[in-house]
């Protein structure tokens, strides 16, 4: 049995893979060449990974792909995507191309506001309470001024500061509610900094305001953090043809149309579907994400926060045909950065923002919402038309043949049998082998 270690921080690199491969592997030298081999080579890059989180013992890679082909708001973009789920970037790339000759993705921002809550318990008159934060709200922006001085000059900063009434929730707990605008960066740590002073001028305000009684004067402050539900950072992005124009068939065309309103509404009603329908979207929304050196938790929480926002789960895109047009739009609330943090830092990352070409924060947001729409677009066109797994299991052949270590011509001689036939597991395992006997 193992027993727990003191200091394993304090170890160097070899020490805690020596330490590990000890206690939880069974072939120690076989577990310590593999996580060596996923070292970077260059020492710089490796020690930047190395100092990204604590106790790091190897690299955990994740395929970069491209989505070319993307129109945006009439400029064209090739997306960097990091993902492991085979079929995205491909569904993605369809979609790009499909919306490519239609007039491609617009994209509108629809706010930019982030959030950061002060949570507090106060004991007292809250008249008194509205009173005191009428009277010391101009502080709590003064006191942060060393803070906020930067982000002001380049024409950001706090927004506003209200003191919200929580008791009908939760007995004596009241909120200071602060908004702010972080231009390109996320802000996380703008927010956060900012919030704790609010809440240390407070605490400390309210400790002489002489019109509080003693339990009035001792507001304990619970904690000082960022919301990632922000749903006034929000994007909309958008494409519309007209129904004749989806395909070359108009029969085609019109029972495709109503097939994809069927689907849509079908995922505004009925959560199970939704969760689903939205995965989807997010397929395309974190692989960009993570790409560009954000947040995907952050960016998960807010997003299926916003999707329960009118208390049912619903779809985060919605459909519509009017006047002979098929229209399709997505809103998405997304805290984004394109400076500071990992955008500056990971090598990867600033060459997914070179050839995003340098995107602001909001271009960010409407590239990241259009990767969701596209994703939604193609997932639910297949599920309409073929059906999934058709597309689905030709790229799942390949990951298949990879695990059976199939060489290059056997790859060549499964992929063309299979494009008559079902790839499943099964059948891939017994065509490869029959291939091996022959
Ligand atoms: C799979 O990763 C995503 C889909 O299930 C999305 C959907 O059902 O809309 C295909």
């Amino acid at each position: 049995m193992t027993t727990p270690i003191e200091g394993f921080s304090k170890l160097t690199k070899d020490e805690k893979i020596d330490w590990l491969v000890t206690n939880y592997t069974q072939d120690q030298e076989s577990a310590k060449k593999l996580l060596k081999r996923y070292w970077n080579t260059d020492t710089v890059v490796q020690k930047l990974h190395d100092e990204f989180i604590e106790n790091t013992i190897s690299n955990y890679y994740l395929p970069l792909g491209i989505a070319p082909n993307f129109l945006i708001n009439d400029t064209l973009y090739a997306i960097p995507m990091a993902i492991e789920e085979s079929s995205v970037v491909a569904a993605a790339s369809k979609a790009a191309k499909f919306w490519l000759n239609r007039g491609g993705f617009k994209t509108t921002i629809l706010g930019t506001e982030k959030i950061g809550q002060v949570h507090f318990i106060f004991k007292g008159d809250v008249e008194k309470l509205n009173n005191f934060f009428a009277q010391v709200k101009p502080k709590l922006i003064s006191d942060t001024s060393a803070i906020t001085k930067n982000m002001n000059k380049r024409g950001g900063g706090i927004s506003n500061i209200i003191l919200l009434d929580k008791t009908s929730k939760l007995e004596n707990y009241y909120q200071l509610h602060c908004t702010f605008e972080t231009l390109d960066a996320m802000g996380a740590n703008f927010i956060n900094s900012c919030i704790e002073q609010f809440a240390t001028t407070f605490k400390e305000e309210a400790q002489n305001h002489n019109v509080f009684s003693e339990i009035e004067k001792d507001i304990e402050i619970v904690m000082s953090i960022l919301s990632n539900y922000v749903p006034n950072c929000l994007v909309r992005a958008e494409v519309s043809c007209p129904v004749s124009e989806l395909s070359t068939d108009v029969e085609k065309s019109n029972a495709f149309a109503k097939k994809m309103i069927q689907a849509v509404n079908i995922a505004k009603v009925e959560p199970h579907r939704a969760v689903t329908h939205n995965k989807g979207i997010m397929n395309g929304v974190d692989a960009v994400i993570l790409a560009t050196g954000n947040d995907f938790r952050a960016v998960e929480a807010g997003v299926h926060a916003y999707a329960a926002r009118n208390e049912s789960y619903t779809s985060l895109t919605d459909a519509s045909i009017e006047n002979g047009v098929f229209k399709f739009w997505i809103e998405l609330p997304l805290a984004l950065g394109t400076v500071g943090g990992l955008t500056s830092l990971h090598p990867l990352v600033k060459l997914a923002l070179e050839i995003l070409n340098k995107p602001s924060a909001k271009e960010l947001m409407q590239i990241v919402a259009v990767a969701g729409l596209a994703q939604n677009f193609a997932a639910v066109r297949s599920l309409v038309t073929t059906g999934i797994q058709q597309g689905h299991m030709k790229m799942h052949l390949m990951n298949i043949l990879n695990q059976l270590g199939a060489t290059t011509e056997e790859k060549t001689t499964l992929t063309n049998h299979f494009k008559n036939n079902a790839a499943t597991h099964s059948a891939v395992v017994a065509a490869f082998e029959n291939l091996r006997k022959e």
